[in-house]
């Protein structure tokens, strides 16, 4: 075989092995789409007004002080108001893989005065969060698009005080038109993640069914 021959193999064995590491990579996040896509669907004004943010944010039980953990915060939909509960002197770290959502949560953050969220870049098993200080972590729409989910609350539980909280919002996956019926794969039964919890030592202490019948379940998990 000539060098150039050899050359060529070698180009093509590299760009294989790149293109089967990046397939692996993206497998990591379940539903993915690019930042442009997410910020169109997560900000449409009809999406926004079905998620009830203010009676959400509310059920929480905030106080000024605390530190939140908006995990897979998207465009920031619940990290702004979260961050204004928690005001002046608590702070929200907005979670996140995608560096494109980062970016438009910081934007929007610097339009609207706020100063008190920190986006964080996760990694797609550990929310990598710069401190063990939180005492509440924020799911909204986001656990069935974590593909390791056990090992992703094992990791997050690092990152939260002893006594602390997960508020966890998922879609009830026996909702016959849920939008992920289609796609078992995107369906958490609350059996498991109340199993998962157990596993990291957090159980229920409040539910909020009454917010999304049959559509959403809204449990808040203490650690104790
Ligand atoms: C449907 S959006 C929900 C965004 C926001 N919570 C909301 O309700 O407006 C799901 C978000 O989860 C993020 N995501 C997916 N997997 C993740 C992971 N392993 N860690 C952190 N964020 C993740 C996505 O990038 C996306 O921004």
């Amino acid at each position: 075989m000539s060098l150039r021959n050899s050359c060529h193999s070698f180009l093509l064995v590299s760009l294989l092995v790149l293109w089967v590491a990046a397939t692996a990579a993206s497998a990591l996040q379940l539903g993915s789409r690019d930042a442009k896509e997410w910020i169109d669907r997560l900000e449409r004004p009809d999406r926004i007004a079905g998620l009830k943010v203010p009676e959400v944010v509310s059920r929480l039980g905030l106080k000024p002080g605390m530190v939140i953990a908006d995990i897979g915060a998207g465009t920031g939909v619940f990290s702004r108001p979260l961050a204004k509960a928690v005001a002046p002197s608590g702070k929200v770290y907005s979670v996140d893989v995608d560096p494109g959502l980062l970016d438009y949560i910081n934007q929007r953050a610097k339009q609207e005065n706020i100063s008190n969220i920190r986006t964080v870049q996760g990694k797609f098993e550990d929310p990598a969060i710069p401190g063990k200080d939180v005492d509440m972590a924020f799911f909204h729409d986001v656990f069935h698009h974590i593909e390791k989910r056990q090992a992703y609350l094992k990791a997050l539980a690092g990152y939260i005080k002893p006594n602390g909280m997960v508020a966890m919002v998922e879609m009830d996956d026996k909702d016959p038109k849920g939008p992920h019926r289609e796609q078992p794969e995107m369906l958490v039964s609350r059996a498991n993640v109340d199993k998962w919890m157990a596993e990291i030592g957090f159980h229920p202490v409040k539910e909020h069914n009454d917010l999304f019948p049959g559509t959403k379940w809204i449990v808040i998990y203490q650690r104790h």
